[in-house]
């Protein structure tokens, strides 16, 4: 009869053992059984990159890479993109419900009302040289807050998790913009309470002599949709990296900014600022086939393609190329466009992209439409950061309350040098 068990025979022995399989995992730690002498340390399983290990149980966030879905909370992301808006899918993502309307007023407000930051952090801001990257700035930023909350060390009150909850998610988009107008030279300018998440963060980035900053609907609604996009993806590097640093149960601010940072690489958030950066450099249809043939020649990467977990299309990019067109009906088109959509259609037809099963990601087309909007390239892995901090926070609050979970710390095989005597320097030849 079958049976959930894995039996392992090891040939070095002969020895059997038979494990149990749970969601066709089994646990590593039952592998340590496995010895040849009594005082061995046991196996272990080699995983670099974490190419095939689960680190949780998770129930935020679910996706099949093959078949290109995605899902916050059970929700498809196509549905959440459409009916809901950043605030609400926050709230869904950090809660594991859709708030009723109650719940829902609250949470704008809660959101709403701590926008405004610490007038010392304007001065941290001024500290930074003008052409520095955004980015550099709010990963500081960001860890420098656990100094002006140090409530946040809380960690196992609830409340106070909360606080930093509503902090963080206000927060981030008025130092997204602060960050920006210091690198344009421009005055702060302060959260507007009766606008909404994404039109406050406009305006907090544009506005300026104005009474009040008018930003156009088909825009905000565009931001706000990629914000929802943006919100969450399970357990991709900043995520992994929040878990990991906030498993040491520092406080959120400083897991956060290693968060920020390990979405700062070009690998993961930066791919966006990447992808335009390579359209740039193409410049032109014509040049399409020699880049290609660079690129499958080994001489770099087409940006925004291919992707860890997505060997189909990724769903979030399906909907940001419907997007474009709404945004660029109002902006005007991006010449980039013609040269991504023809990269794209070459290369889903090229067998070196179609044997290793690489389709556009989530940042092929994002940066297109940031760029269109008004939005520098160096802003776009900060644009990135605001939505996946309530992400972070729901990972982290998750990984919390996991029994299961402990400090991260992976084992290594080490594979230096025997013991040796030491060498004074006199004698090192
Ligand atoms: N262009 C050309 N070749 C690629 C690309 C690409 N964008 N991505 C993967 N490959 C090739 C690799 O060279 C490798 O080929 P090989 O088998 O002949 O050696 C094969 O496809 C598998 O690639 P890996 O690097 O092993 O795949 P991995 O899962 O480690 O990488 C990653 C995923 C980092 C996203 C990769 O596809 C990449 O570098 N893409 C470009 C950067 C990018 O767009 N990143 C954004 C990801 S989405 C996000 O973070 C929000």
């Amino acid at each position: 009869m079958a049976k959930d068990t894995l039996t392992i025979t090891d040939n070095r022995t002969g020895k059997q053992y038979e494990l149990p399989i749970t969601d066709d995992t089994i646990k590593a730690i039952d592998l340590r059984q496995i010895k040849v002498k009594d005082d061995d340390f046991g196996m272990m399983t080699y995983d670099p990159a974490f190419m095939n290990t689960a680190s949780t149980r998770s129930k935020i966030t679910f996706i099949d890479g093959e078949k290109g879905i995605l899902q916050y909370r059970g929700y498809p992301i196509e549905q959440l993109a459409e009916k809901s808006n950043f605030l609400e899918t926050a709230y869904l993502l950090i809660y594991g419900e859709l708030p009723k309307k109650k719940q829902y007023e609250e949470w704008v407000h809660n959101i709403t009302y701590h926008t405004l930051i610490h007038e010392n952090i304007k001065k941290l801001m001024d500290g930074f040289h003008h052409d520095a990257h955004p980015m550099g700035m709010l990963v500081s930023i960001v860890g420098a807050l656990s100094t002006f909350y140090v409530d946040a060390k809380n960690i196992d009150d609830p409340e106070s998790r909360k606080k930093q909850t509503f902090r963080l998610i206000s927060k981030m988009p008025t130092l997204a913009a602060f960050a920006y107008r210091h690198s344009v030279g421009r005055p702060y300018v302060y959260p507007d309470n009766d606008l909404s998440y994404c039109a406050n963060f406009m305006s907090m980035l544009w506005k300026m002599t104005e009474v009040q900053y008018q930003a156009n609907p088909t825009l905000v609604k565009a931001l706000d949709v990629l914000f929802i996009l943006h919100a969450d993806h399970e357990q991709n590097c900043s995520t992994s990296t929040m878990r990991g640093i906030g498993s040491s149960r520092v406080d959120p601010y400083s897991a956060i900014a290693g968060a920020a940072a390990a979405l700062y690489g070009p690998l993961h958030g930066g791919a966006n600022e990447a992808v335009l950066r390579m359209l740039d450099e193409i410049g032109s249809k014509n040049n399409i086939p020699s880049f290609i043939k660079d690129v499958k020649e080994g001489k770099g990467r087409l940006m925004g393609f291919g992707h860890r977990v997505y060997k189909n299309y990724d769903p979030r990019a399906s909907v940001i190329k419907a997007l474009a067109d709404e945004v660029f009906e109002v902006t005007g088109r991006n010449p980039k466009l013609d040269i991504a959509l023809e990269l794209e259609r070459i290369a889903l037809e090229d067998e070196y992209f179609v044997k290793r099963k690489l389709y556009p990601n989530v940042d092929f087309y994002s940066g297109l439409i940031y760029q269109a909007m008004g939005f520098p390239v160096d802003m776009f892995p900060v644009l990135f950061s605001i939505p996946r901090t309530v992400g972070w926070i729901a990972q982290w609050e998750e990984m919390l309350k996991d029994p299961e979970q402990k400090i991260a710390r992976p084992r290594q095989i080490y594979d230096g040098s025997g013991v040796r005597d030491f060498v004074v320097m006199s004698k090192r030849g």
